[in-house]
Protein backbone atom coordinates (compact mmCIF):
# COMPACT_ATOMS: atom_id res chain seq x y z
CA UNK A 1 0.00 0.00 0.00
CA UNK A 2 1.53 3.07 -0.92
CA UNK A 3 1.26 5.68 1.97
CA UNK A 4 -0.38 8.96 1.76
CA UNK A 5 1.87 11.99 1.81
CA UNK A 6 1.11 14.95 3.96
CA UNK A 7 3.18 18.10 3.14
CA UNK A 8 3.96 19.67 6.85
CA UNK A 9 5.70 23.07 7.45
CA UNK A 10 7.72 23.63 10.24
CA UNK A 11 8.29 27.33 12.02
CA UNK A 12 9.24 26.69 14.98
CA UNK A 13 10.58 30.64 15.64
CA UNK A 14 11.68 31.64 18.63
CA UNK A 15 13.06 31.09 21.88
CA UNK A 16 11.10 27.52 23.37
CA UNK A 17 9.06 27.48 20.41
CA UNK A 18 11.65 26.08 18.29
CA UNK A 19 12.09 23.33 20.94
CA UNK A 20 8.51 21.87 21.36
CA UNK A 21 7.96 22.00 17.32
CA UNK A 22 11.06 19.84 17.26
CA UNK A 23 9.69 17.44 19.51
CA UNK A 24 6.43 17.15 18.27
CA UNK A 25 7.96 16.22 14.76
CA UNK A 26 10.01 13.73 17.01
CA UNK A 27 6.66 12.41 17.81
CA UNK A 28 4.47 12.65 14.52
CA UNK A 29 7.10 10.51 12.76
CA UNK A 30 6.84 7.94 15.60
CA UNK A 31 2.98 8.27 14.70
CA UNK A 32 3.14 8.11 10.92
CA UNK A 33 5.36 5.05 11.60
CA UNK A 34 3.00 3.80 13.83
CA UNK A 35 -0.41 4.08 11.78
CA UNK A 36 1.53 3.14 8.27
CA UNK A 37 -0.96 4.73 6.35
CA UNK A 38 0.48 8.19 5.77
CA UNK A 39 3.64 9.83 6.00
CA UNK A 40 4.75 13.35 6.40
CA UNK A 41 7.09 15.33 4.31
CA UNK A 42 8.20 18.10 6.85
CA UNK A 43 10.12 21.55 5.14
CA UNK A 44 11.39 23.59 8.04
CA UNK A 45 11.07 27.24 7.90
CA UNK A 46 13.51 29.76 10.23
CA UNK A 47 11.47 32.48 10.03
CA UNK A 48 12.34 34.11 13.34
CA UNK A 49 13.52 36.82 15.12
CA UNK A 50 17.12 35.95 14.20
CA UNK A 51 16.12 36.09 10.34
CA UNK A 52 14.81 39.53 11.28
CA UNK A 53 18.12 40.59 12.49
CA UNK A 54 19.90 38.95 10.14
CA UNK A 55 18.11 40.28 6.88
CA UNK A 56 15.55 43.01 8.06
CA UNK A 57 12.50 40.49 7.59
CA UNK A 58 10.73 37.57 9.96
CA UNK A 59 9.44 35.80 6.58
CA UNK A 60 10.06 36.23 2.84
CA UNK A 61 8.06 38.91 1.21
CA UNK A 62 5.96 35.87 -0.54
CA UNK A 63 5.70 33.80 2.88
CA UNK A 64 2.17 33.40 2.71
CA UNK A 65 1.86 32.62 -0.69
CA UNK A 66 5.26 29.59 -0.36
CA UNK A 67 2.38 28.31 2.60
CA UNK A 68 -0.34 27.89 0.54
CA UNK A 69 1.54 24.77 -1.51
CA UNK A 70 1.54 22.68 1.84
CA UNK A 71 -1.48 20.81 3.24
CA UNK A 72 -0.53 22.14 6.99
CA UNK A 73 1.52 24.50 9.35
CA UNK A 74 3.22 23.82 12.76
CA UNK A 75 3.99 27.07 14.38
CA UNK A 76 5.88 27.54 17.61
CA UNK A 77 6.14 31.18 18.76
CA UNK A 78 7.41 34.73 18.11
CA UNK A 79 9.07 37.66 20.63
CA UNK A 80 12.58 38.30 21.33
CA UNK A 81 13.32 40.57 24.50
CA UNK A 82 15.12 42.81 22.43
CA UNK A 83 12.43 43.38 19.84
CA UNK A 84 9.10 45.25 20.86
CA UNK A 85 6.39 42.69 20.28
CA UNK A 86 4.65 44.44 18.23
CA UNK A 87 6.97 43.89 15.49
CA UNK A 88 6.95 40.08 15.95
CA UNK A 89 3.56 39.78 16.10
CA UNK A 90 2.73 41.56 13.00
CA UNK A 91 5.94 40.12 11.57
CA UNK A 92 5.36 36.70 11.52
CA UNK A 93 2.22 35.22 13.19
CA UNK A 94 -0.10 38.04 11.86
CA UNK A 95 1.51 37.96 8.63
CA UNK A 96 0.48 34.44 8.05
CA UNK A 97 -2.60 34.06 9.88
CA UNK A 98 -4.01 37.05 8.13
CA UNK A 99 -3.20 36.54 4.27
CA UNK A 100 -4.02 33.02 4.40
CA UNK A 101 -7.65 33.59 5.86
CA UNK A 102 -7.12 31.07 8.75
CA UNK A 103 -10.17 33.10 10.57
CA UNK A 104 -11.10 30.87 13.39
CA UNK A 105 -9.05 30.04 15.37
CA UNK A 106 -10.34 27.34 17.94
CA UNK A 107 -9.02 26.79 20.97
CA UNK A 108 -9.80 23.56 23.20
CA UNK A 109 -9.41 23.29 27.49
CA UNK A 110 -9.67 20.25 29.35
CA UNK A 111 -8.14 19.01 32.57
CA UNK A 112 -6.15 16.33 31.55
CA UNK A 113 -5.47 13.58 33.31
CA UNK A 114 -3.06 13.97 36.51
CA UNK A 115 -2.87 17.31 35.97
CA UNK A 116 -4.84 19.85 38.54
CA UNK A 117 -7.11 22.74 38.10
CA UNK A 118 -6.28 25.63 40.48
CA UNK A 119 -10.01 25.95 40.96
CA UNK A 120 -10.91 23.97 44.23
CA UNK A 121 -14.17 22.03 43.20
CA UNK A 122 -12.47 21.52 39.83
CA UNK A 123 -11.83 17.56 39.37
CA UNK A 124 -11.77 17.51 35.71
CA UNK A 125 -15.15 17.28 33.73
CA UNK A 126 -16.02 20.59 35.09
CA UNK A 127 -13.89 21.88 32.47
CA UNK A 128 -14.66 20.65 28.89
CA UNK A 129 -14.85 23.92 26.85
CA UNK A 130 -13.62 25.07 23.23
CA UNK A 131 -13.21 28.70 22.36
CA UNK A 132 -13.48 30.22 19.26
CA UNK A 133 -11.75 33.21 18.48
CA UNK A 134 -12.32 35.23 15.63
CA UNK A 135 -8.67 36.00 14.23
CA UNK A 136 -9.04 38.01 11.28
CA UNK A 137 -10.61 41.51 11.84
CA UNK A 138 -12.04 42.98 15.32
CA UNK A 139 -10.04 44.81 17.60
CA UNK A 140 -6.44 43.42 15.63
CA UNK A 141 -7.52 44.52 12.37
CA UNK A 142 -4.41 46.99 12.23
CA UNK A 143 -6.07 50.23 11.51
CA UNK A 144 -5.44 52.84 13.15
CA UNK A 145 -2.04 55.04 13.43
CA UNK A 146 -0.08 57.91 15.30
CA UNK A 147 -0.28 61.48 14.34
CA UNK A 148 2.39 64.47 15.47
CA UNK A 149 5.14 61.90 17.12
CA UNK A 150 7.14 63.26 19.86
CA UNK A 151 4.88 66.78 20.33
CA UNK A 152 2.44 67.17 23.38
CA UNK A 153 -0.35 66.75 21.07
CA UNK A 154 0.38 63.10 19.73
CA UNK A 155 -2.29 60.59 19.51
CA UNK A 156 -2.60 57.39 18.31
CA UNK A 157 -5.78 55.21 17.22
CA UNK A 158 -6.27 51.84 17.18
CA UNK A 159 -9.80 50.91 15.51
CA UNK A 160 -12.25 47.79 15.58
CA UNK A 161 -13.29 46.47 12.87
CA UNK A 162 -16.35 44.47 12.73
CA UNK A 163 -17.89 43.58 9.76
CA UNK A 164 -21.10 41.71 8.76
CA UNK A 165 -19.43 39.11 6.69
CA UNK A 166 -16.61 38.49 9.27
CA UNK A 167 -19.16 38.57 12.16
CA UNK A 168 -21.29 36.12 10.20
CA UNK A 169 -18.53 33.26 9.43
CA UNK A 170 -17.64 33.11 12.77
CA UNK A 171 -20.70 33.17 14.50
CA UNK A 172 -21.91 30.38 11.55
CA UNK A 173 -18.41 27.96 12.47
CA UNK A 174 -19.19 28.67 16.69
CA UNK A 175 -22.77 27.26 16.12
CA UNK A 176 -21.91 24.77 14.00
CA UNK A 177 -19.00 23.48 16.10
CA UNK A 178 -21.62 23.61 19.16
CA UNK A 179 -24.21 21.69 17.61
CA UNK A 180 -21.31 18.95 17.04
CA UNK A 181 -20.86 18.81 20.75
CA UNK A 182 -22.86 16.51 23.00
CA UNK A 183 -24.59 19.24 24.99
CA UNK A 184 -25.00 22.07 22.05
CA UNK A 185 -24.48 24.51 24.18
CA UNK A 186 -23.02 28.11 22.81
CA UNK A 187 -22.22 31.11 24.84
CA UNK A 188 -21.23 34.87 22.91
CA UNK A 189 -19.14 37.25 24.73
CA UNK A 190 -19.66 40.73 23.87
CA UNK A 191 -19.45 44.24 25.69
CA UNK A 192 -22.31 45.50 23.84
CA UNK A 193 -22.98 47.93 26.45
CA UNK A 194 -20.14 50.00 26.38
CA UNK A 195 -18.90 49.38 22.98
CA UNK A 196 -22.33 50.43 21.18
CA UNK A 197 -21.69 50.05 17.81
CA UNK A 198 -19.27 46.92 16.73
CA UNK A 199 -20.38 44.96 19.64
CA UNK A 200 -23.99 45.71 18.82
CA UNK A 201 -23.53 44.21 15.45
CA UNK A 202 -22.12 41.04 17.24
CA UNK A 203 -24.85 40.76 19.21
CA UNK A 204 -27.72 40.99 16.34
CA UNK A 205 -25.47 39.06 14.05
CA UNK A 206 -25.41 35.98 17.05
CA UNK A 207 -29.47 36.62 17.21
CA UNK A 208 -29.73 36.37 12.92
CA UNK A 209 -27.13 33.25 12.80
CA UNK A 210 -28.67 31.21 16.29
CA UNK A 211 -32.02 30.98 13.86
CA UNK A 212 -30.26 28.34 11.75
CA UNK A 213 -29.74 26.57 14.44
CA UNK A 214 -32.76 25.88 16.52
CA UNK A 215 -31.19 22.70 18.18
CA UNK A 216 -28.41 24.75 19.95
CA UNK A 217 -29.35 26.50 22.98
CA UNK A 218 -27.32 30.26 22.97
CA UNK A 219 -26.81 32.88 25.63
CA UNK A 220 -24.82 36.06 25.73
CA UNK A 221 -22.10 36.82 28.67
CA UNK A 222 -20.66 40.47 29.34
CA UNK A 223 -17.14 39.63 28.85
CA UNK A 224 -16.24 40.71 32.22
CA UNK A 225 -18.74 38.93 33.60
CA UNK A 226 -17.77 35.93 31.57
CA UNK A 227 -14.28 35.96 33.88
CA UNK A 228 -16.32 35.49 36.95
CA UNK A 229 -18.66 32.56 35.14
CA UNK A 230 -15.50 30.77 33.94
CA UNK A 231 -13.72 30.71 37.13
CA UNK A 232 -17.14 30.05 39.39
CA UNK A 233 -19.41 27.88 37.37
CA UNK A 234 -17.20 26.29 35.03
CA UNK A 235 -19.30 23.56 33.90
CA UNK A 236 -22.17 26.03 32.54
CA UNK A 237 -20.05 26.65 29.76
CA UNK A 238 -19.58 24.59 26.65
CA UNK A 239 -18.73 26.13 23.32
CA UNK A 240 -17.57 30.19 23.47
CA UNK A 241 -17.51 32.49 20.83
CA UNK A 242 -15.31 35.78 21.12
CA UNK A 243 -13.80 38.81 19.18
CA UNK A 244 -9.93 39.03 18.44
CA UNK A 245 -9.08 40.45 22.36
CA UNK A 246 -11.82 39.03 24.27
CA UNK A 247 -10.95 35.58 23.33
CA UNK A 248 -6.81 36.36 23.07
CA UNK A 249 -7.50 37.17 26.88
CA UNK A 250 -10.48 34.49 28.25
CA UNK A 251 -8.24 32.23 26.26
CA UNK A 252 -5.12 32.29 28.59
CA UNK A 253 -7.62 32.22 31.37
CA UNK A 254 -9.22 29.33 30.43
CA UNK A 255 -5.15 27.70 29.81
CA UNK A 256 -4.18 28.76 33.37
CA UNK A 257 -7.79 27.05 35.24
CA UNK A 258 -7.19 24.09 33.06
CA UNK A 259 -3.39 23.94 34.67
CA UNK A 260 -0.98 25.20 32.77
CA UNK A 261 -0.49 27.38 29.86
CA UNK A 262 2.55 24.83 28.69
CA UNK A 263 -0.58 22.16 28.14
CA UNK A 264 -2.98 24.66 26.05
CA UNK A 265 -2.93 24.38 22.48
CA UNK A 266 -4.90 26.21 19.24
CA UNK A 267 -5.90 26.05 16.15
CA UNK A 268 -5.78 28.78 13.30
CA UNK A 269 -8.43 27.14 10.70
CA UNK A 270 -9.48 28.33 7.11
CA UNK A 271 -12.39 26.33 7.23
CA UNK A 272 -13.36 26.11 3.71
CA UNK A 273 -9.66 24.75 3.18
CA UNK A 274 -8.78 27.24 0.66
CA UNK A 275 -5.74 27.73 2.12
CA UNK A 276 -3.75 25.57 4.98
CA UNK A 277 -4.56 26.10 8.48
CA UNK A 278 -2.04 26.54 10.88
CA UNK A 279 -1.31 24.81 14.05
CA UNK A 280 0.32 25.86 17.75
CA UNK A 281 0.55 26.02 20.97
CA UNK A 282 -1.45 28.98 22.64
CA UNK A 283 1.92 29.77 24.54
CA UNK A 284 4.64 32.24 23.92
CA UNK A 285 8.66 32.08 22.93
CA UNK A 286 9.31 31.98 27.20
CA UNK A 287 12.78 33.39 27.25
CA UNK A 288 12.49 32.87 30.98
CA UNK A 289 12.80 29.04 30.28
CA UNK A 290 14.19 28.97 26.69
CA UNK A 291 17.67 27.06 26.43
CA UNK A 292 16.70 25.23 29.65
CA UNK A 293 15.09 21.83 28.42
CA UNK A 294 12.00 22.02 30.76
CA UNK A 295 9.35 23.83 27.78
CA UNK A 296 6.14 21.54 28.38
CA UNK A 297 5.45 20.30 24.84
CA UNK A 298 1.98 19.04 25.58
CA UNK A 299 0.42 22.12 24.30
CA UNK A 300 2.25 21.36 20.86
CA UNK A 301 1.11 17.68 20.69
CA UNK A 302 -2.03 18.60 21.36
CA UNK A 303 -2.47 20.57 18.71
CA UNK A 304 -0.63 18.20 16.18
CA UNK A 305 -3.60 15.79 17.59
CA UNK A 306 -5.91 18.99 15.92
CA UNK A 307 -4.26 19.18 13.14
CA UNK A 308 -4.63 15.26 12.59
CA UNK A 309 -8.43 15.80 12.91
CA UNK A 310 -8.28 18.64 10.29
CA UNK A 311 -6.15 16.71 7.80
CA UNK A 312 -8.84 13.35 8.11
CA UNK A 313 -6.48 11.28 10.80
CA UNK A 314 -9.34 11.02 13.31
CA UNK A 315 -7.91 7.54 14.14
CA UNK A 316 -4.34 9.16 14.49
CA UNK A 317 -5.81 12.00 16.24
CA UNK A 318 -7.07 9.86 19.05
CA UNK A 319 -4.26 7.66 19.44
CA UNK A 320 -1.86 10.64 19.94
CA UNK A 321 -4.61 11.99 22.50
CA UNK A 322 -4.22 8.99 24.26
CA UNK A 323 -0.46 8.55 24.79
CA UNK A 324 -0.52 12.33 25.75
CA UNK A 325 -3.04 11.61 28.67
CA UNK A 326 -1.46 8.51 29.66
CA UNK A 327 1.64 10.59 29.99
CA UNK A 328 0.08 13.48 31.66
CA UNK A 329 -1.54 11.24 34.01
CA UNK A 330 1.68 10.08 35.89
CA UNK A 331 2.70 13.62 37.88
CA UNK A 332 6.56 12.00 37.45
CA UNK A 333 6.11 13.27 34.02
CA UNK A 334 5.28 16.39 34.87
CA UNK A 335 7.77 19.59 33.85
CA UNK A 336 7.83 22.62 36.08
CA UNK A 337 5.10 24.50 34.78
CA UNK A 338 2.75 21.47 36.67
CA UNK A 339 4.99 21.70 39.48
CA UNK A 340 6.96 18.42 38.44
CA UNK A 341 10.93 17.74 37.45
CA UNK A 342 10.74 16.40 34.04
CA UNK A 343 11.70 17.55 31.09
CA UNK A 344 10.87 18.05 27.70
CA UNK A 345 13.36 15.18 26.70
CA UNK A 346 11.59 12.95 28.93
CA UNK A 347 8.02 14.32 28.59
CA UNK A 348 8.38 13.67 24.77
CA UNK A 349 10.04 9.78 25.30
CA UNK A 350 7.03 9.20 27.13
CA UNK A 351 4.46 9.96 24.91
CA UNK A 352 6.73 8.43 21.84
CA UNK A 353 6.91 5.04 24.21
CA UNK A 354 2.99 5.64 24.74
CA UNK A 355 2.69 5.33 20.71
CA UNK A 356 5.07 2.59 20.12
CA UNK A 357 2.92 0.83 22.30
CA UNK A 358 5.77 -0.26 25.17
CA UNK A 359 3.79 1.41 28.19
P1 LIG B 1 4.82 33.16 27.32
O1 LIG B 1 3.65 32.28 26.98
O2 LIG B 1 5.99 33.04 26.44
O3 LIG B 1 5.27 32.86 28.83
C1 LIG B 1 4.44 33.12 29.95
C2 LIG B 1 4.90 32.26 31.13
O4 LIG B 1 4.49 30.91 30.92
C3 LIG B 1 6.41 32.25 31.30
O5 LIG B 1 6.73 32.19 32.67
C4 LIG B 1 6.81 30.93 30.63
O6 LIG B 1 7.98 30.36 31.15
C5 LIG B 1 5.60 30.05 30.88
N1 LIG B 1 5.40 29.11 29.77
C6 LIG B 1 4.91 29.39 28.55
N2 LIG B 1 4.90 28.28 27.78
C7 LIG B 1 5.39 27.28 28.53
C8 LIG B 1 5.65 25.91 28.27
N3 LIG B 1 5.37 25.32 27.10
N4 LIG B 1 6.20 25.19 29.28
C9 LIG B 1 6.48 25.74 30.46
N5 LIG B 1 6.26 27.03 30.76
C10 LIG B 1 5.73 27.80 29.80
O7 LIG B 1 4.27 34.64 27.35
P2 LIG B 1 5.06 36.02 27.57
O8 LIG B 1 6.13 35.85 28.58
O9 LIG B 1 4.00 37.02 27.76
O10 LIG B 1 5.72 36.32 26.16
C11 LIG B 1 7.03 35.98 25.78
C12 LIG B 1 7.19 36.33 24.31
O11 LIG B 1 6.36 35.49 23.52
C13 LIG B 1 6.81 37.78 23.99
O12 LIG B 1 7.72 38.27 23.05
C14 LIG B 1 5.44 37.64 23.38
O13 LIG B 1 5.12 38.67 22.48
C15 LIG B 1 5.54 36.31 22.68
N6 LIG B 1 4.26 35.62 22.48
C16 LIG B 1 4.09 35.00 21.29
C17 LIG B 1 2.95 34.26 21.03
C18 LIG B 1 2.85 33.55 19.73
O14 LIG B 1 3.80 33.45 18.98
N7 LIG B 1 1.71 32.99 19.39
C19 LIG B 1 1.89 34.14 22.02
C20 LIG B 1 2.19 34.79 23.28
C21 LIG B 1 3.34 35.51 23.48
MG1 LIG C 1 -2.57 35.48 23.80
Amino acid sequence: MTRKEYKLVAIGGDGIGVEVVDACLEVLTTLADRDGSFTFGVTKFDWSTDRYKRTGAFMPADGADQLRAFDAILFGAVGAPDVPDHLTLWGLRLAICQPLDQYANVRPTRVLPGIQSPLRHVNGGEIDWVIVRENSEGEYAGQGGRSHPGLPLEVATDVSIFTRAGIERIMRFAFNLAQSRPRKLLTVVTKSNAQRHGMVLWDQIAAEVAREFPDVTWDKMLVDAMTVRMTMRPDSLDTIVATNLHADILSDLAAALSGSIGVAPTANLNPERDTPSMFEPIHGSAFDITGKGIANPVATFWTAAMMLDHLGERLAADRLMRAVEAVTANPDLHTPDLGGNATTRMVTNAVIEALRGRN
